[in-house]
């Protein structure tokens, strides 16, 4: 008798610490400091005659053996080819010989805004590369040679392991700096990065000044040359000013930032997909039309159930404004959009939403709101073992400061949530687990402040969040 009322006393305490286990508000308080952009100066430009600046790469087609490399020449259009070559062919090279070097020219484009005139932006498409395999290149001017690398991903597969880091919201202030240097130094090497919206912030200056977009471009280059970021466009990058003559949306972004969106049968640079080893990656915009029948919902509709959970078991949603977020700073304007499509990602079980905007830190338990209608009026989040976790990233450190007011009480549905400026890495171990780390700036590159286990939704859908929040 007293072990069967020791074992129903243990299940009542099992079943009261499932169910009770409550979010974490952390205790850690940022020191409260102006957030400023770094002076344009600390951004020089490359020395030597039109020297190409700016290099940046993201990949270039569906499945990963292809890539797009940007640049920009301030004042002469020309040369514009990148030059590749295999990294082990160089050590050939030495030895035998024989290697030869792959030349792709660039398209160049160039645009006005306001009194801005652009520079020579190129964007070369490498296609056909070896999968997980390092390369060279080159891009140069007059007697300037810019060499750099960058290593392709595994061909995809279920059980390719691989790493990302993620940051968001990320603009050119000393936080931004920090986001970026802990990044970079961080033991856990990421290998391409997942951009959750709002690059240089350029618009918070006067006449959106577009300079600001070229210092960007020269802050980001020590990572994002040698590795892909993968983009998403945020409201920074909308520039909509017609005070100024200014009126075509994501001009400045557009140009700069090319990404392989026809790969996907996508009709806009604003949303896309493609399979990066063992992920599928879905990028959304959160300001273009996402309403039933339009292009981003149509093709939302026929991508989802492509995806092959035996090629790629993890689906990664990029979208820029939150669907759930308990901060009050920007408080459901995500939510139209979660009304829409919610529904589909719980449908096709999507592993991880992240998101930016707010501009602090926050993670869910796997939770949905998918039951509400105007007559039945059910409404709230609620445990969904088919649900994503949400988490808002938008703490890379950007000249608009912290977002620093939590709602209280913390709802269930927050698993996380801490005022403080840093990035995430993301380990796909394989078919069934991915280690989610979340560092912030004031510590030290190994400390972990926020951790998770995912356990994949289509091969292993079981519950995590009673080792994830052990420490509530
Ligand atoms: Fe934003």
């Amino acid at each position: 008798m007293a072990i069967i009322w020791f074992w129903l006393m243990t299940c009542v305490l099992l079943h009261i610490a499932v169910l009770c286990n409550a979010g974490v508000t952390s205790g850690f308080v940022r020191k409260a400091a102006w957030s400023v952009d770094i002076p344009k100066s600390h951004f020089p430009p490359p020395s030597g005659t039109n020297a190409p600046e700016q290099v940046h790469i993201t990949q270039g087609d569906h499945e990963g053996s292809g890539m797009i490399i940007s640049w920009v020449t301030p004042f002469e259009r020309y040369p514009n080819v990148v030059t590749y070559w295999e990294a082990d062919a160089e050590y050939e090279h030495n030895k035998h010989k024989h290697y030869h070097k792959h030349k792709t020219h660039s398209t160049i484009t160039t645009y006005r805004y306001y009194d801005y005139s652009s520079g020579y932006i190129h964007h070369a498409t490498i296609k056909h590369l070896k999968f997980d395999t390092k390369y060279f290149y080159e891009v140069a001017s007059h007697n300037v040679t810019r060499r750099f690398s960058f290593t392709t991903p595994p061909k995809p597969g279920p059980d390719v392991p691989y790493t990302f880091g993620v940051i968001g919201d990320l603009g050119q202030t000393a936080d931004s700096n920090q986001t970026l240097e802990h990044y970079v130094s961080n033991p856990i090497k990421g290998q391409a990065v997942l951009f959750a919206g709002d690059l240089s912030y350029a618009d918070d200056h006067p006449n959106h000044d577009n300079t600001k977009w070229d210092t960007f471009g020269r802050f980001i280059e020590k990572s994002v040359a040698y590795q892909p970021w993968i983009w998403s466009a945020g409201n920074h990058e909308i520039d909509f000013a017609p005070n100024l003559g200014e009126s075509v949306p994501f001009k400045p972004y557009l140009h700069r930032y090319r990404v392989p969106y026809k790969a996907s049968q996508s009709t806009s640079p604003l949303w896309y997909s493609i399979k990066r080893a063992s992920t599928y990656i879905i990028v959304l915009s959160s300001y273009s039309a996402y309403g039933k029948y339009t292009p981003q919902y149509k093709w939302l509709e026929q991508e989802l159930p492509k995806i092959n959970r035996s090629e790629t078991p993890w689906i990664i949603v990029i979208l820029h404004a939150p669907w759930y977020n308990s901060n009050r700073y920007h408080y459901m304007e995500g939510e139209s959009m979660r009304v829409q499509f919610e529904p589909w990602f719980v449908q096709h079980k999507v592993d991880i939403v992240f998101a930016g905007h707010v501009h602090s830190y926050e993670r869910s338990e796997r939770i949905s709101n998918v039951k509400y209608n105007i007559t039945n009026g059910l409404s709230g989040p609620v445990r969904d073992s088919s649900a994503p976790v949400y988490i808002t990233i938008g703490d890379g450190g950007n000249i608009e400061g912290i977002a620093d007011n939590f709602i209280d009480q913390q709802p269930s549905y927050s698993a996380y949530r801490e005022a403080s400026f840093g990035h995430a890495i993301l380990e796909i171990k394989n078919r069934t687990h991915a280690y989610y780390t979340w560092h912030r700036n004031q510590d030290n590159e190994p400390v972990i402040a926020d951790s998770a286990w995912f356990f994949n939704r289509f091969w292993y859908p079981e519950d995590e969040s009673s080792i994830n929040n052990k420490e509530a």
